[in-house]
């Protein structure tokens, strides 16, 4: 395996099988060492920035904490506040940063930006989630799945239900593909995955034995999954006549105790990366429960709440797999 010492970490699709188990096995050693108290701190006098153009409260504390326990510093440059994209160009400030930090962690719309700082900063700049993918997720996600699921991860039946145009589903789908994995989106059909993206995708997939199934028929998609994944409908900025017509357009898909059932697998996971709209203690679920009469919007509640939602322990992860991204970006920690 090549080093990952400098790579930008921008899509799963820039990694070989060997190279996004390594992140997980770095990711699995870095937490139990953290558990144990003798973590080793690799990244001693190191400076990041982490660029929000977005809100975040997962992928921001991950990154923070992570570079704390690891002796790095942070800087937290928010949606307002500095001149990035306002006074200043992307590939103005990209050779500022790079001349003051050791590393980039960026937020924001664009794919395309996080490749342009990428190409004009000179350090590693590391994606925490764009419209177009939300890499990082990924690899908490299959950290958690090797912690629950008695199988490899190649051997795992995978489904993301829902919005197959999402940054979610092509996170999770480039990195199923690369594993190996049998992966299916089940959604409606306007939304299913289709572009330059999931071309690749389906490439990989040739390439390593994976299979990707597209449908929008909920019993025979769901049939022996291990894993149901579901993210948000809508997100931020979108309004309430956005809501009504993507409400009634994945109506059909909610994740509900009767589709973990029709799984046929009594042991179905159910994953979600947060936040989720399960219950109306956030004024957005308060007001859209109220408007459309749901219960839950993407999942039920007594889903999202149940023994077999693994909402929380991917959560936590995000802070060992982007620690473990972060540390191998700069050190071999295991001959630390
Ligand atoms: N899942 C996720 O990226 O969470 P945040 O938006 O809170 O970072």
């Amino acid at each position: 395996m090549k080093s990952l010492h400098n790579k930008s970490f921008l899509t799963m699709l820039d990694y070989t099988p060997e190279e996004i188990k390594y992140y997980l096995e770095l990711a699995a050693k870095l937490k139990a060492d953290k558990k144990a108290g003798v973590e080793k701190q690799s990244m001693k006098g190191k400076n990041f920035v982490l660029i929000f153009e977005k809100d975040s409260t997962r992928t921001r504390c991950a990154f923070e904490v992570g570079a704390a326990d690891q002796g790095a510093h942070t800087t937290y440059l928010g949606p307002t506040g500095s001149q990035m994209n306002k006074k200043e160009s992307l590939k103005d400030t990209a050779r500022v940063l790079g001349s003051m930090y050791d590393g980039i962690e960026f937020r924001g719309f664009a794919q395309e930006d996080v490749e342009e700082l990428a190409k004009y900063s000179g350090v590693p700049v590391w994606n925490g989630l764009t419209d177009m993918d939300h890499p990082t997720q990924t690899l908490a996600n299959f950290l958690t799945l090797q912690e629950n699921i008695d199988k490899p991860l190649n051997e795992i039946s995978f489904a993301y239900v829902g919005h197959g145009q999402s940054n979610m589903c092509n996170a999770l789908m480039s990195g199923a593909v690369k594993l190996g994995m049998d992966f299916r989106l089940i959604g409606p059909k306007q939304y299913h995955p289709e572009g330059a993206f999931f071309e690749e995708c389906k490439k990989v997939a040739a390439e390593t034995g994976a299979t990707i199934t597209v449908t929008d028929n909920v019993e025979e998609g769901v049939k022996g999954l291990d894993v149901i994944y579901t993210g948000v409908w809508v997100t931020m900025g979108d309004t309430y006549d956005m809501w009504k017509e993507r409400i009634n357009t994945f109506k059909p898909y909610q994740i509900t105790p009767e589709m973990m059932k029709m799984t046929g697998n009594p042991n179905v996971k159910f994953c979600h990366c947060l936040p989720a709209f399960h219950d109306t203690n956030t004024q957005v679920g308060k007001d859209i429960f109220e408007r459309f009469s749901m219960n839950g919007i993407e999942v039920t509640d007594d889903v999202f709440e149940s023994e077999a939602s693994l909402a929380f322990q991917e959560a936590e992860n995000r802070l060992h797999t982007i620690k473990a991204v972060m540390v191998a970006t700069f050190s071999d920690y295991e001959t630390l």
